[in-house]
């Protein structure tokens, strides 16, 4: 990465993290593919090879899955007090905290979000993610159904068993946390698969896990790619659950996959999420708030509010203010101290980024701001603003998961609902208005798993996230997420 005038220092600890080929994490130990084959990963910023790593493929997914096996049924894990595996997740959290800048430098040399952001995003909802999740141990209870005297019956939560887990590259430690923290509350082991395009965040986190005393096998970390090693995970016979998050296309090969042994499914997938203001909201905030709402993470985001829909008497102000949003961001890498957003994650989300672009144009719409492809080395797309749009284009109906938002009037607000509605995903939402009734109304009326009033991508720990429709299946976080990790026992005595 060249350095500029800017641009922070490489921490020396990210400099050797990335400086030699990294190892795949299984049963508590460093060790090579099976095929000791490795993979490059880029630099989104350069499109150049900044490091390379361990390529999983079936064979290493077999040997993850044996050691989370093991790790489920023997050992320490199971017989643990829930204290004590509260006290090991709190401890990871201590622990990404105390490598913040490492964690931040990481993200954003690996996925090219701005450093700035990954310091104040990523890594400290991480860290918030396992306290959280650490105090859910402890708190994991059964039932007492008292339907006959003649009969003691009650309930066990207990852990679904061994879990794959693959995740994408848009929050690459961030998602790791949300699979990773319910799992260990729970008691389950894990096999993980990060994104191709971004493991590296990963594979730090598995340091820490050993570090926090987490036992051997419990957390393996297997990079590869989806086809390969993602699929062999879905597929395999031993796993009992996998958790995936990506794309829709992905998810439902993930589903037929699962087909196998019927594991158990949880899907977090795109989005299209209508992002509605009102004439009477408080424009001050709201113009603000449509912008980062759509190039927060450069719209990589599955919530990104990527459909603005605004009442007609005030269509041409806020579409005008949001431009002049875009026009402030600084587009650069995200090693440089001034850079509000940087590159697309790969040369692949480019090309299907700006395909879109094309796509909205010759369907007829128009970019007010931005439209295309910053010239130069790495994979820059301008802040797009697009208008003219129609609800049957392309751009209005699929995912673009870049810095493009499309814009529409709307007058009628019957019409509106049906129109925000009219997705086949239902992720999130939003709605901006002074009047607390309308936005309510409007909130139950919404087909979609978060409906943020007057703000947006606003996110807890507590607060359960996933998506109605194609957005997927079960929600992460809060207590609901610990659904999605435990089978329920009934037992009945004779007494
Ligand atoms: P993807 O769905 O292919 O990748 C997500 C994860 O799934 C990665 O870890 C990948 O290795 C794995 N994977 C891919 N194919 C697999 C298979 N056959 N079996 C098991 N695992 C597999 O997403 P991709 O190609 O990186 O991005 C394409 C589009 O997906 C984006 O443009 C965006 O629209 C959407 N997406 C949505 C995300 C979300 O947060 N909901 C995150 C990333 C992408
Ligand atoms: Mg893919």
């Amino acid at each position: 990465m060249s350095a500029t005038a800017s641009a922070p220092q490489i921490h020396n600890r990210v400099q050797q993290f990335i400086g030699t080929p990294r190892k795949m994490f299984i049963n508590g130990k460093w060790v090579e593919a099976a095929s000791g084959k490795t993979f490059p990963v880029y630099n989104p910023a350069t499109g150049e090879v900044m490091a390379r790593v361990a390529e999983g493929d079936r064979e290493d997914i077999n040997r993850a899955v044996k050691a989370a096996r093991k790790a489920f049924e023997s050992g320490p894990w199971p017989v643990m007090t829930a204290s004590d595996r509260g006290r090991l997740i709190w401890q990871l959290g201590d622990l990404i905290e105390q490598h913040l800048e490492e964690f931040a430098q990481l993200e954003s040399l690996d996925n090219g979000k701005p450093l700035s952001v990954a310091r104040v995003a990523d890594v400290p909802l991480a860290v918030d993610l396992f306290h959280y999740m650490a105090g859910w141990a402890t708190k994991i209870e059964g039932n007492t159904i008292p339907f006959s005297p003649k009969y003691l019956a009650y309930t066990r939560r207990e852990p679904i068993g061994v879990v794959g887990q693959i995740i994408p590259w848009n929050f690459p430690l961030l998602m790791a946390a949300w699979k990773l923290g319910p799992a260990l509350a729970t008691g389950c082991t894990v096999v993980l698969k990060p994104a191709e395009q971004t493991p590296l965040s990963a594979l730090l986190l598995a340091e820490l896990v050993a570090e926090a005393g987490i036992p051997d096998g419990v957390v393996n970390v297997v990079p590869g790619y989806g086809e390969t090693a993602g699929a062999a995970l879905a597929s395999h016979n031993d796993v009992d659950k996998v958790a995936f998050t990506g794309s829709t296309e992905v998810g439902k090969l993930i589903v037929q996959a699962a087909a196998g042994n019927l594991k158990k499914v949880s899907l977090e997938l795109g989005g299209k999420s209508p992002n509605i203001v009102f004439d009477d909201a408080d424009m001050s905030k709201t113009i603000s708030g449509a912008a980062s709402a759509i190039f927060f993470n450069h719209g990589q985001c599955c919530c990104a509010g990527s459909r603005l829909y605004v009442e007609k008497s005030m269509f041409d102000n806020v579409v005008s203010g949001v431009v002049d949003e875009a026009k402030k961001i600084k587009v650069g890498p995200g090693f440089d101290a001034e850079t509000d957003m940087g590159p697309l994650v790969s040369k692949e989300q480019l090309d299907r980024v700006t395909g879109y672009l094309q796509s909205g144009f010759s369907e007829g719409a128009e970019a007010v701001v931005g439209g295309r492809k910053k010239s130069g080395a790495g994979y820059f797309v301008e802040p797009t603003v697009m208008v003219k749009t129609n609800p049957n284009m392309k751009i209005m109906r699929e995912e673009i998961f870049g810095p493009v938002v499309c814009a529409m009037p709307f007058s009628d607000v019957d019409k509106l609902i049906a129109e925000a509605n009219q997705s086949e995903y239902g992720l999130a939402a939003a709605v901006w208005t002074r009047d607390i009734s309308k936005a309510h109304r409007i909130a139950e009326k919404l087909r979609a798993g978060t409906v943020w009033i007057n703000c947006y991508n606003v996110f807890d720990p507590a607060m359960p996230f996933g998506g109605y429709k194609q957005s997927g299946w079960g929600r992460e976080m809060g207590h609901d997420v610990l659904e999605l990790y435990t089978e329920v026992k009934a037992v009945c005595a004779a007494i």
